[in-house]
């Protein structure tokens, strides 16, 4: 499972969530993401679509796995980048769940707790996470930076209750006495 990739190359840490939490209200320490290899990497997706429009959702997919997130800041570098404005691409980030507004932890676990997961125990699933990650609610992201847990709705694995994503990996019939086992290979 390949990890939300930091600015440094190495995997967002809390210290880098504060970094980017601080760029976040003030434009004059905020650092760009599109330089480098990254901005080399937004070059070659731009060569693959028609317009610059049309590769704004991979831009921003590039963008929030180099940052771990897509601030205000990152919108209006992206908007820069493709020509568009701020404001449009703000419509689009706020539209999509997949794009973290603020800060999150290395490892981003969606559980589903649409009803015919919640009858077959999702809400067990969903408690066992908290506990075991440390976050202790949803939404919020554990002390040493590694979990954000959060619920989405159906994932479209019905029939494999409960179903998890964390980062990209789709995990199958988690059941709260697995979470330690699954975190553990996390860790
Ligand atoms: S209701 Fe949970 S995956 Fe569909």
């Amino acid at each position: 499972m390949t990890p939300p990739v930091g600015e440094t190359g190495s995997a967002h840490s809390p210290a880098h969530a504060a970094h980017d939490s601080a760029g976040h209200g003030h434009e004059e320490s905020y650092q760009p993401v599109l330089v480098g290899t990254v901005r080399d990497e937004l070059d070659q997706i731009l060569e693959r679509y028609p317009t610059k429009m049309a590769a704004l959702l991979p831009a921003l997919w590039l963008l929030q796995n180099a940052r771990g997130w897509v601030s205000e800041y990152s919108m209006a570098e992206v908007a820069q980048a493709l020509d568009l404005t701020p404001a449009y691409v703000k419509g689009v980030v706020t539209f999509y769940t997949m794009y973290h507004q603020h800060p999150v932890g290395r490892y981003f676990v969606q559980v589903c707790t649409t009803s015919p997961c919640m009858a077959c125990g999702a809400e067990d699933t969903v408690a066992a996470l908290l506990r075991h990650t440390g976050c202790g609610e949803l939404g919020t992201t554990s002390a040493d930076g590694k979990f954000t847990v959060i619920e989405v709705e159906c994932l479209g694995a019905c029939g494999f209750a409960t179903p998890v994503m964390i980062n990209e990996e789709f995990v199958e019939s988690v059941t709260p006495d697995k979470v330690p086992t699954i975190l553990a290979q996390l860790r």
